[in-house]
């Protein structure tokens, strides 16, 4: 298998695409490359001496999301995969690539394979962080939010709930930890942001 061709296939089926009306034209190709990229991380991170799978991993993860819009995408995607990569993959490596799109939203089954449970974690971790601040950015464009607003969502319940929820769908205390790190970030940026919108300046 090789690497840059996946990415090839990748890039022509979804960079040119808009996936979300209020996200830019490729956002879910950049999305598929860092979760790639976070799923090999992981898996170095927590099974250091288990890389057979990681072509597996690689292709799966830049392709997991590549009907997204077309519901239930991860069943959509699981079929429409083995076509599209079935010059570059064995029938047994096809397999497997499709289970883990088929998967990767089905959480909180413990008895999934790692390789599974890794392009999980790593698509999970990819929407927080500065990943969030961009999107909402983005949304609050699309939809005329002013930043008061923007602010307000932050604070709300309902955006906590949600993040309480995201962050049990993890499968791994160091993806918690990764998470953890991500909010801290984020709330950082809501702080700082918070105070800017109010024009006060930090002389410190
Ligand atoms: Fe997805
Ligand atoms: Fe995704």
């Amino acid at each position: 298998m090789n690497r840059d061709t996946i990415n090839e296939i990748a890039k022509n089926t979804m960079s040119y695409r808009k996936s979300h009306l209020h996200r830019e034209k490729g956002f879910i190709y950049y999305h598929c490359q860092r979760v790639a990229n976070i799923s090999l991380s992981l898996r170095r991170e927590l099974f250091p001496d288990e890389d057979s799978m990681d072509d597996i991993i690689y292709a799966a993860a830049m392709l997991h999301d590549v009907t997204k819009g077309i519901e239930p995408h991860q069943e959509t995607g699981a079929v429409l995969v083995k076509s599209l990569l079935k010059d570059e993959c064995s029938p047994e490596q096809l397999e497997f690539i499709s289970d883990i799109i088929a998967l990767h939203n089905v959480r909180n089954h413990e008895e999934l394979p790692f390789y599974i449970k890794l392009v999980q974690d790593a698509d999970m971790l990819d929407h927080f962080g500065s990943m969030n601040i961009w999107t909402k950015f983005l949304g609050s464009a699309h939809s005329e939010e002013s930043v008061w607003e923007t602010l307000r969502f932050w604070d709300s319940g309902e955006h906590k709930q949600f993040l309480v929820k995201a962050r049990s769908q993890l499968n791994y205390s160091r993806s918690k930890d990764i998470f953890d790190q991500k909010l801290k970030f984020e709330q950082q940026f809501h702080e700082r942001f918070k105070l800017e919108c109010n024009g006060e300046v930090d002389f410190s």
